[in-house]
């Protein structure tokens, strides 16, 4: 990076060093930059200052900006705008009028690893999704901050976003744009998401009939067990799917260890308006279910119908019966 930034200047003539966001995976580095660039000032938000001071214990040359705060720095005039928790409460975005060019960090960005640069260099189905991953795992407890943002940033003349994480957005700056606004509002998906774990297959039976019920219904229900696939992966999934069914055994008295981490996961994230339901089985106790109940109240799900808890091994009977409640449900999305 010091590399780079001597192939376009000296780094001792760097005036200014804007720091959009503290986090360390973006202010990591400035103890070691500010021994090149010795005579920058740092520009930093009120809360970035605070932020700052606390991580680096240092006596940097701090400059505070405000929303709609200006700084000229030759042709150009850079504007800022502050964007509280999009991530953090010290983020804030900076505008470049003269190349209507967007440096929002954290926001529209994407944990992607990809040796292309812009965003029409990859399948837009591809960002979209990663997009998504980065909304549902970073952002999503946000909704209401993002919104705001998203008003802030409104009346800016835009041809590209140059997010601090991932590609850059110059032909897809509509569709991105959109994306926040549906996911900042909650907005949902007509689709189902079922998540689960299994002892001894029990609960996986119950959650394919389930399945069976919904897309008899004629919903596209995804499986994701959670042995085999990632909680930021499944919180993808969370983030528009409408209807989510959630099933665990109950082993020593509560439900099994990789339900429990998925669900203060999700806890912690904040999903809403969604219709849940809980299912599992049991030998003897069978506490699981209303642990897991319990949670979705908290996060105001709606839990239209009873949680299925089934002993042992489930029968045909049973399991016929577990079909129709998947047919139920789809009434309630
Ligand atoms: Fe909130 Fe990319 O750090």
């Amino acid at each position: 990076m010091i590399s780079r930034i001597k192939d376009v200047i000296d780094p001792k003539k760097i005036d200014y060093i804007i720091s959009n966001h503290v986090e360390m995976d973006h202010s990591g580095s400035l103890p070691k930059i500010l021994n090149y660039a010795q005579n920058a000032k740092i520009i930093t938000s009120t809360r970035g200052e605070k932020g700052l001071i606390r991580h680096y214990k240092d006596n940097w040359d701090l400059k505070v900006v405000k929303s709609n705060d200006k700084l000229n720095i030759g042709k150009r005039n850079l504007n800022f705008v502050e964007i509280p928790m999009v991530h953090w409460p010290d983020s804030m975005v900076t505008y470049s009028p003269y190349d209507k060019i967007l440096l929002p960090n954290d926001a529209f960005g994407q944990h992607i690893a990809s040796s292309k640069r812009f965003d029409d260099e990859l399948d837009w189905g591809i960002l979209k999704e990663e997009a998504a991953k980065y909304y549902a795992n970073i952002v999503m407890p946000f909704g209401g901050q993002v919104e705001k943002a998203l008003e802030g940033l409104s009346g800016l003349d835009i041809d590209m976003i140059a997010p601090s994480h991932g590609l850059i957005w110059r032909s897809h700056i509509s569709e991105i744009l959109n994306e926040y606004k549906k996911w900042s509002t909650y907005e949902n998906d007509k689709k189902a998401l079922i998540v689960y774990d299994s002892m001894w297959g029990s609960t996986e039976k119950i959650a394919l009939k389930l399945q069976e019920g919904i897309e008899k219904a004629g919903i596209n229900v995804t499986m994701k067990n959670l042995k085999t696939n990632h909680i930021s992966d499944i919180i993808t999934e969370v983030l528009t799917s409408r209807l989510i069914l959630i099933g665990s055994p109950t082993l020593n008295n509560t439900m099994l260890p990789t339900m429990g981490g998925f669900l203060t996961y999700m806890k912690g994230l904040r999903p809403k308006n969604k219709v849940g339901f809980v299912f599992g089985s049991f030998g003897w106790g069978g506490q699981a279910v209303g642990e897991i109940e319990k949670i979705l109240k908290e996060l105001s799900w709606e839990l239209p119908l009873k949680s299925i808890n089934l002993n042992y091994i489930p029968d045909d009977d049973e399991l016929a019966n577990v079909e129709q409640i998947g047919e139920e449900l789809v009434k309630y999305i």
